[in-house]
């Protein structure tokens, strides 16, 4: 038999449980019909159990996945009772920062023509992968508070960028290129305003981008390719871009998608060629959650949309190995959709659980 594959999982808050448990019944439809060698490690962390205990993510659990693990499925982090969501920065980011999980990859595809809310815009409009940096930027948490409550309060967040952190992301974006066919890479910033760290992106993306003669570099700013991502979405093929920015026009881009219940994310270490990181190892876990939060309105109520976490299992399955396995549930996603087999969102009409019902019937059926 293959070597098993430990997958920990972590639903999480709010709508995250409801979604995971139907991500959750299509790894077990693989483990248990399919034969793959997955083994499941739920893990109970999120607000309800920082609540009772304190725990956010202990150094074990983070010392075990980065161990023994080949992938972490979570759901969604962040809970109204906990104001301060420390509980969710410490199991995100220690995840995605402990695990220098440097490439959060996140597809803007949208399956069916109907999702897409622009006039005269087909499905074929909206299909590029965006490369948001996920390690380093405006999200290392460096600054602090001076004088806070008072009226000369000072307040600093530093955005941190290293040479390598962006050579290493614009050269994934770059290799993903090259592998799936695509023409054009855009790094969108704001070289214009933050002269110092995006000086940088411009400097290296341009260098980096030499290496690739038969792919196009573009560069843009991040606010003219928000207007041009409602305008003109298929222009754009790969994007990489700065934490924040990708962070931001992801939300943006699941709109072009149908939703935020529509959108998927990998967060992976890609073993990049002439890597600047010697590090890497191919085999590494990597981390895959849906795109969008806990959505704490919809929590409990058998509503939120489950797909977005049925593509997530599929970008798990290409990254263990099963890449024939993403097309298959992309392509039920997809039938889900134009069959209304799916939650109000996206124009359905039946619930979380039901979606997933239908989902692994279909898985089962599919040969
Ligand atoms: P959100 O993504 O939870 O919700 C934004 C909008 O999208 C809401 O209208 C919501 O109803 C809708 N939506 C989201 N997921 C959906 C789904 N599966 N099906 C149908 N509709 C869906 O973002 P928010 O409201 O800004 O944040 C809520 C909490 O989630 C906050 O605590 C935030 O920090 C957290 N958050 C966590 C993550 C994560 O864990 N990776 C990501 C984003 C936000
Ligand atoms: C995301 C989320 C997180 C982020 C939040 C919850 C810190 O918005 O995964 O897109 O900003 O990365
Ligand atoms: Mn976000």
């Amino acid at each position: 038999m293959a070597a098993e594959k430990l997958i920990a999982v972590i639903p999480g808050d709010g709508i995250g449980p409801e979604v995971v448990a139907q991500a959750t019944r299509v790894l077990e439809h693989y483990r248990d019909a399919r034969g793959l060698p997955l083994v499941l490690w739920n893990l109970d962390l999120g607000a309800d159990r920082y609540l009772r205990d304190g725990t956010t993510f202990p150094e074990d659990v983070r010392k075990r996945i980065a161990a023994e693990a080949s992938a972490v499925l979570l759901g969604a982090l962040g809970d109204p009772r906990v104001p301060g969501l420390e509980h969710a920065r410490d199991i995100l980011f220690g995840l995605r920062f402990g695990l220098d999980l440097y490439a959060n990859v996140r597809p803007v595809k949208a399956l069916a023509d109907r999702l897409v809310p622009l006039k005269d815009r087909a499905a074929s409009a909206v299909d590029m992968v965006i490369f948001r940096e996920n390690t380093e930027g405006i999200y290392v948490g460096m600054g602090g508070q001076f004088k806070r409550g008072t009226r000369d309060e000072i307040a600093i967040s530093e955005d941190l960028n290293t040479r390598k952190g962006v050579e290493r992301l614009v050269r994934a974006g770059f290799e993903h290129a090259r592998a799936h066919g695509k023409k054009t890479v855009h790094m969108a910033d704001k070289s214009n305003a933050m002269r110092h760290a995006h000086e940088l992106w411009y400097r290296v993306f341009f260098e980096v981008a030499a290496e690739y003669p038969g792919i196009t570099a573009k560069h843009v700013y991040v606010d003219a390719m928000c207007l041009y991502m409602i305008q003109d979405p298929s222009q754009f093929e790969v994007v990489v871009t700065c934490n924040l920015f990708g962070d931001i026009v992801t939300d943006l881009g699941a709109a072009l998608q149908g939703g935020l219940g529509m959108a998927s994310s990998a967060n992976v270490h890609p073993a990049v060629s002439r890597c600047c990181d010697a590090s890497h190892d191919a085999r590494r876990v990597g981390m895959f959650e849906p795109v969008h939060g806990s959505a704490p309105p919809l929590a409990g109520k058998d509503v939120a949309n489950p797909l977005a976490s049925v593509l997530t299992v599929g970008m798990m399955l290409a990254h263990l190995g099963w890449p024939e396995e993403e097309k298959r549930l992309e392509g039920l996603v997809a039938r889900a959709v134009t069959e209304r087999r799916c939650t109000r969102d996206v124009g359905g009409e039946l619930g979380t659980r039901a979606v997933g019902d239908w989902i692994v019937a279909e898985l089962a059926r599919s040969v």
